[in-house]
């Protein structure tokens, strides 16, 4: 059995480090309980509760961020609990302490959750193994962002009524994407149909999952597609510059509403952000006010991960 779930099984905390690991059951119920604190927060401005008073999370974060660190912030904040941000730059890993020894220092504080984002794959299950907490992944490497995904599977059902049967066009800089493999995991689990359009230098060499069909151009690959998720080159994981002209790249890969409208007139543009505009995305498809689903990606990053804290934390 793989070592990941023999982990998962003995541990007595729940830990999210990526989609592999998750049912399709647990997904689901997650969902719904990101779609009820999503209609909570809709119902009442600043609406908040006091489900998790007392307990204090760590916020790890070794690689920047703006929308995954400040949605999880939000979200700790409406369910009563307190974080504490820890970053590199300021710590005594700037006096040479190692990764190992920061954890486990920081374990011994016994915080009562940890959330981490890591250039290192599979930094946060290696800190689940040494801490006696949940742990959750904020993105590791090009491994898996899982909160990502599930907060795409949201804003997906909200826009479509469904996921199960959709056509899921994954277009970009496939190779060095840790969410579009936990998208890819996902969208398997839930009965989606997945395509992804790349130039050959950012096709995986294998994929997460079976049936992923491939295509090496937008014509070809976006006709019939339901929803298109566009992603950045992600330029801080690639070994050598493979895009050196991204004036180019746009011209064959950039996404307009001219290009959507190859997919049909019904489907919707995502991007998890941060989004370049001109390299990946044009501005008519980045700002459509009816067909791009970004703020709302952006938004539902809220519910959808104090849904997370909530299956972790409530109930110890
Ligand atoms: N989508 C995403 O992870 O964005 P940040 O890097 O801003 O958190």
């Amino acid at each position: 059995m793989d070592l990941f779930i023999i982990h998962f099984m003995q541990s007595k905390s729940f830990h999210l480090t990526g989609i592999e690991e998750l049912p399709k059951e647990e997904i689901e119920s997650l969902l719904d309980l990101a779609e009820s604190y999503h209609q909570k927060l809709n119902a009442k401005e600043g609406w908040s509760s006091d489900l998790l008073k007392g307990k204090v999370l760590f916020y790890l974060f070794f690689e920047n961020s703006t929308r995954t660190r400040i949605s999880f912030e939000m979200a700790a904040k409406r369910l009563g609990a307190s974080v504490i941000n820890w970053n590199t730059d300021t710590s005594s890993m700037q006096k040479e302490e190692t990764f190992l020894d920061t954890i486990q220092t920081l374990g011994a504080m016994k915080p009562d959750g940890v959330v981490i984002r890591h250039s290192e794959y599979n930094a946060p299950y290696f800190v689940s193994t040494q801490m006696d907490c949940p742990v959750i992944n904020a993105g590791d490497s090009y491994h898996e962002h899982p909160t990502q995904a599930l907060l795409d599977a949201l804003t997906i059902r909200q826009a479509k009524g469904k996921i199960e049967g959709l056509t899921i066009t994954i277009c970009g800089d496939i190779a060095h994407s840790r969410v579009a493999n936990s998208n890819m995991y996902l969208l398997s689990k839930l009965g989606a149909n997945i395509r992804v359009i790349a130039p050959q230098d950012l096709m995986p060499q294998k994929f997460p999952v079976s049936k992923v069909e491939t295509f090496t151009s937008l014509k070809d690959g976006l006709p019939g597609s339901d929803i298109v998720m566009t992603l950045r080159l992600q330029k801080e994981r690639m070994q050598k510059s493979l895009i050196p002209d991204t004036g180019e790249y746009f011209k064959q890969f950039g996404m307009t509403m001219e290009r959507l409208d190859l997919a049909g007139k019904e489907a919707m543009i995502m991007h998890p952000g941060p989004i370049n505009r001109g390299v990946e995305i044009a501005d008519d498809a980045a700002d459509h006010p009816k067909r791009s689903l970004i703020k709302q990606q952006v938004a539902n990053g809220i519910p959808m991960r104090m849904a997370v804290l909530d299956r972790a934390l409530s109930k110890g």
